[in-house]
């Protein structure tokens, strides 16, 4: 056993890739399947806020691409979950334990969309934290990881764009259409910066994923990537970032801002936002409505095995 985890180390110190045949501590395989199972989790709640407005689009165009992007999250669902199989989980199981309130999903989806501009802001700023968080998983030690980020990322990259677009469109419509892109700006910016989590002094997990080569950079470097990425967009949109202490550092050529409030981070991660509750109890329904198609697949798979058996 000794002898597998020494090969575990180097294949992680040569910044190689683990199998999912290879050794693994389990302690590295635990984290693993909690965080791919999270990040799967997020990406089919996050459907729920943006799903609620493919009936009210301002136009056909809106509708076509909407669709498309919330369908492209079930498939980001599905990659990740197929991802967290190979490390010996069903996802039947991490299904009831999200259900169940014992796996968490990321915090952002537990605010409610309140406008259309707001589906701009998603795509713009959640899916712009997304990708910030993502690209440098594709590097992640763990091969079937990584390889599912390489693909998710390329949609997250139009899923910003298209984001941004519809505040673009906005901003340069009426005075109205640009206060509501604004008003969208200030109720979503501080929990996306939320989105990189706690701070570095007060991250439990992070050090030991950064030696795994799970976790490439830190929460705090993360956020400030993203907030030097977003503060120009918002520029080229002509709205404001709601922080008074937002500045450029010439010198650093970093942006200097205001870090959000962690404790609304930490109630709303203890299922204390305003959308909590609706977001589960939602995605119950959804699985308990779905039942029905399980188990005729799981029949006509029965079936099918039947059949090969007796062929043979
Ligand atoms: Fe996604
Ligand atoms: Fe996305």
């Amino acid at each position: 056993m000794l002898a597998l985890m020494d090969s575990f180390q180097a294949t992680i110190d040569a910044d190689g890739r683990i199998e999912p045949r290879d050794a693994m501590p389990e302690g590295y395989r635990k984290t693993l399947i909690r965080q791919i199972a999270q990040h799967a989790h997020s990406e089919i709640i996050g459907m729920q806020p943006e799903g609620n407005w493919i009936s009210r689009t301002p136009s056909l165009r809106r509708k076509a691409i909407l669709m498309a992007k919330v369908q492209d999250e079930a498939g980001h669902g599905l990659y990740l979950y197929a991802a967290a199989e190979t490390l010996g989980v069903d996802r039947a199981e991490l299904l009831d334990l999200l259900h169940a309130g014992k796996q968490k999903y990321s915090s952002i989806f537990n605010y409610p969309t309140l406008t259309w501009a707001d589906i701009g802001a998603i795509g713009w700023l959640v899916d712009g934290a997304a990708i910030v968080n993502q690209v440098p998983l594709c590097r992640c030690s763990y091969g079937p990881y990584a390889r599912a980020m390489v693909r998710v990322c390329k949609e997250e990259s139009f899923h910003q764009r298209q984001g941004f677009e519809i505040l673009h469109t906005l901003c340069n419509g009426t005075e109205a259409q640009k206060a509501m892109a604004q008003d969208a700006l200030d109720r979503w910016w501080w929990p996306s910066l939320m989105m990189f989590g706690p701070p570095d002094a007060s991250s439990t997990h992070s050090e030991q994923s950064m030696a795994w080569g799970i976790k490439r950079h830190s929460n705090d470097e993360l956020r400030q990537r993203f907030v030097d990425m977003t503060v120009p967009q918002a520029d080229v949109l002509g709205i404001r970032v709601p922080d008074d202490g937002l500045r450029y550092d010439e010198e650093t050529g970093h942006y200097s801002f205001t870090q959000p409030d962690f404790t609304e981070l930490y109630e709303v991660v203890k299922g204390n936002g305003p959308c909590n509750e609706q977001r589960l109890a939602h995605r119950v329904k959804a699985h308990e409505d779905g039942a029905w198609v399980r188990e005729a697949a799981a029949a006509y798979a029965g079936k099918q095995a039947q059949k090969k058996a007796s062929a043979a």
